[in-house]
């Protein structure tokens, strides 16, 4: 028998004799001293004695109705607790059999929820594909999600709730760096491990040792934009537009600054919106005053296609340069064919033709029936990567999976090999895309300081599009 069996036996002998004298102390108070008197009757011959007494004394019969009542009751909060216990201790040991539950949160109604759609849906096929396969050591995977509708105090409140409540045994979220930053903090202090598959702001993993991403970081994210702008396109005078509360834009914001004028360049104009601002005709007019040569708008997709059409309606032509949060199908849908020519840095492209890709972009488009985007390509890798780590660990048990996630080496991604460093981020390329006529057109691959650079392998190098090292 083991210790764990052993356990919950003497646990259950517990509630059993917790029971019994709660049930006495009911009697006794019902009946002044006749609980008593029913105690003291030996055992063996207490049935007997109960049925002889049943049909001539109402006491009894009530007292035996009220003891069924009770024992049902009993019953069922004996129950209760024990599949209660049951589940804490699956946490806590990780020895489950039951399905494996991991939360997802994301903004899935608010202002940036074509992230939150996106990357649910990369994460679910991501599920699906395992759970079809087998499972995780025989074990199926269940994603339970909470819409935190981009907001970081909310995102907070569910990871909390998932936590709390659900006792998932791992969290996948956000996108938007300011609600992964939010909520990062309630996941490191119950020690539930986290993948964030897209939040690139530098800090985001700073919060802890439970806190992971399968994303590269800012750092990388604005130098690449840097060097583009500086190497591929020569620019000399660069302007920056960005949003004064997202800690993305921000972070992109200053790196962008610091390596362009590293690389010789200079800021002719330094601009910032807010988050739901829908007339940046005062900003854009002030930056044409400053004639640069390209224009670093470093936000998300809902204020960046509203920017790019005034842009163009105040007459500017120096193209607009942007990052991964200009990522998204509403884009066109706001910004239309004054995007044409713009340039952002991204995760992936849908372009390359490796067939991992291919069969990945192939299967999301027969699910969904649209083109998987970067986020989707990440939640995917988030939830295989996880997947991945819960094999090796053995165990959803949380330092150990931790562990396993930290140790994550060459996980072949989608988005590329997946191998995290010492403080719990991917290092990964970047690839730049061209905008034009509704598509992200693949421009040039821009691997990080250091790294072995990707032979390129997409297949419509576009623009100006000769390698940026
Ligand atoms: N990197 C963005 C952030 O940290 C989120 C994002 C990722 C948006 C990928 C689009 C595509 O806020």
């Amino acid at each position: 028998m083991s210790n764990v069996f052993n356990w919950q036996l003497g646990r259950e002998m517990d509630f059993g004799a917790i029971h019994g004298a709660i049930l006495q102390a009911f009697i006794r108070r019902l009946h002044g001293s006749s609980g008593l008197r029913t105690r003291q009757v030996p055992r063996n011959s207490y049935n007997s004695l109960i049925g002889q007494i049943r049909s001539s004394n109402p006491i009894a019969v009530c007292e035996d109705q009220m003891k069924r009542t009770l024992f049902a009751v009993l019953l069922i909060t004996t129950l209760f607790f024990t599949f209660a216990c049951e589940r804490r201790g699956d946490v806590a040991n990780g020895a489950g059999t039951g399905p494996i539950v991991v939360g997802y949160y994301g903004d899935l109604s608010g202002r940036t929820s074509s992230f939150g759609q996106s990357t649910k849906n990369g994460v679910a096929m991501a599920a699906d594909e395992i759970n079809k396969a087998g499972g995780i050591n025989g074990r199926q995977i269940q994603i339970l999600t909470e819409d935190d509708q981009g907001e970081p105090n909310k995102a907070a409140t569910v990871v909390t709730k998932l936590i709390n409540q659900d006792k998932v045994i791992a969290l996948l979220g956000e996108v938007a760096s300011s609600n992964t930053l939010a909520a990062a903090p309630k996941a490191q202090e119950a020690k539930v491990p986290m993948i964030s598959p897209s939040s690139t702001n530098a800090t985001v993993t700073q919060v802890g040792d439970y806190i992971f991403r399968v994303c590269f970081i800012d750092p990388f994210q604005g130098e690449v934009m840097a060097k583009f702008s500086a190497n591929n396109l020569k620019a000399k005078r660069a302007a920056i537009l960005y949003d004064f509360n997202s800690d993305y834009s921000r972070g992109l914001y200053q790196v962008f600054k610091k390596s362009f004028t590293d690389l010789g360049g200079q800021i002719v104009s330094e601009q910032s919106y807010t988050q739901g601002d829908r007339d940046f005709s005062g900003q854009l007019t002030a930056i044409r005053a400053a004639n640069p040569d390209v224009i670093y708008v470093p936000g998300y997709y809902g204020e960046v296609g509203v920017i790019s059409n005034q842009t163009k309606q105040l007459g500017i032509k120096a193209p607009l340069l942007g990052g991964d949060g200009w990522d998204a199908p509403q884009l066109w849908q706001l910004g239309g064919a004054s995007l044409n020519g713009n340039y952002i840095s991204n995760h992936y492209s849908v372009d390359d033709p490796s067939p991992a890709i291919q069969k990945f972009v192939a299967d999301f488009k027969g699910r969904y029936g649209v083109q998987p985007d970067a986020l989707a390509a990440l939640g995917y890798d988030a939830m295989k990567v996880l997947a991945d780590a819960i094999k090796r660990a053995g165990t959803t048990e949380n330092t150990k999976l931790r562990d396993a996630i930290a140790q994550t080496k060459d996980f072949p991604g989608v988005t590329g090999k997946i191998t995290i460093d010492k403080n719990r981020n991917a290092v990964k390329p970047a690839v730049v895309l061209k905008l034009q006529d509704g598509r992200f057109v693949y421009a040039t691959t821009i691997s990080p300081e250091g790294s072995t650079p990707v032979a390129s392998s997409a297949a419509s190098p576009a623009g100006a599009a000769s390698p940026a090292q």
